[in-house]
């Protein structure tokens, strides 16, 4: 889904997730586990303080695992508790509604203590476009539900998913608007296909990727393209685009003249990364 931000809609989208709130019990905000940090609403904190909030690091088939646990631990260091899955697949989501009880135990066991019978705990899931949230209800509906997320009337007519006897979820997610002012978190975004190229040129972004790459990753880079000589560092843009072309000479990216074709070999690179050609990846990690 494809958004255009301006303040009006911020205001609007926040808003509607504060009618949502009132609904439910616990709070899921999912991330890209290949960039927690690029991937958190800028507001999340606030919009949804009123309520426990479990982080869901989604997408972690494609994200580095040692990087997946020491996210985990910075957002434990922050007092949030935490959960790795892959919406896709299913791991790690039928462990939803426990991880949210141990939320609300307290709340629970005054119930229970009432005498009352616990009712299943109310969900909502929060996060920017492309996170994971619509593949994400449509595994805990256990079948394709249309979503929409920006629906007049906010509360009126929303339905809850039953998962097992213990959890319901809001069929309509609350869709919260990425980091626009941080170019750093731009590239990233643009990295994962959370932001359309069209917003930063391809050629940059794949630059910025290799940068990170060469750094963290060179060894599964080298081996993917079968590249020579390839340095630990990439100083600057240039020493960036000097590796782009290798990959292109490498994939037969070249246009008339013999000269290499950036755009195509860059669109490849990402097109690897994003569906996990190159290996699990992460990249940003919690020092940063
Ligand atoms: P959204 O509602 O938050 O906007 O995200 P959505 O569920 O539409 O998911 C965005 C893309 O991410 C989809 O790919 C979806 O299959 C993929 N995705 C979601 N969760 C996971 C996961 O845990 N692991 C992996 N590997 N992929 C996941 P898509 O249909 O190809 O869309 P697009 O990438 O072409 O936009």
């Amino acid at each position: 889904m494809t958004i255009q931000w301006f303040p009006g809609h911020m205001t609007r989208a926040k808003r509607q997730i504060e009618e949502k709130l009132k609904l439910i019990d616990v709070v899921f905000e999912l991330l890209d586990a290949r960039i927690p940090q690029s991937s958190r609403n800028p507001m999340v904190d606030e919009i949804t303080s009123s309520k426990p909030r479990l982080v869901l690091l989604n997408k972690a088939d494609l994200a580095d695992p040692k990087q997946t646990a020491e996210w985990s631990d910075y957002f434990r260091s922050k007092g949030l508790a935490t959960h790795t899955i892959d919406a896709n697949a299913g791991t790690g989501v039928k462990d939803l509604a426990n991880k949210a009880k141990e939320l609300l135990q307290e709340k629970i066991q005054r119930q229970i203590d009432k005498g009352m019978k616990p009712r299943p705990v109310r969900a909502l899931i929060v996060g920017i476009p492309n996170v994971g949230k619509s593949t994400l209800i449509n595994r805990l509906a256990g079948r394709n539900i249309a979503i929409t997320g920006d629906r007049p009337g906010v509360t009126k007519g929303q339905q809850w998913i039953r998962f097992g006897g213990e959890l319901e979820l809001l069929d309509t997610p609350g869709i919260l608007w990425p980091k626009f002012d941080d170019p750093i978190a731009g590239f990233r975004l643009a990295a994962t296909g959370a932001i359309k190229e069209d917003v930063i040129h391809i050629d940059e972004v794949a630059c910025f990727v290799l940068k990170v790459l060469v750094e963290n990753y060179g060894p599964a880079l080298k081996e993917r393209y079968g590249l020579e000589g390839l340095p630990s560092e990439l100083p600057d843009m240039q020493a960036a685009i000097e590796v782009l072309e290798s990959i292109g000479k490498r994939r037969g990216c070249i246009v008339s003249g013999g000269h290499v074709d950036y755009d195509k070999t860059a669109t490849l690179l990402l097109r690897d990364l994003r569906s996990g050609k190159l290996g699990r990846m992460t990249l940003e990690s919690p020092e940063a």
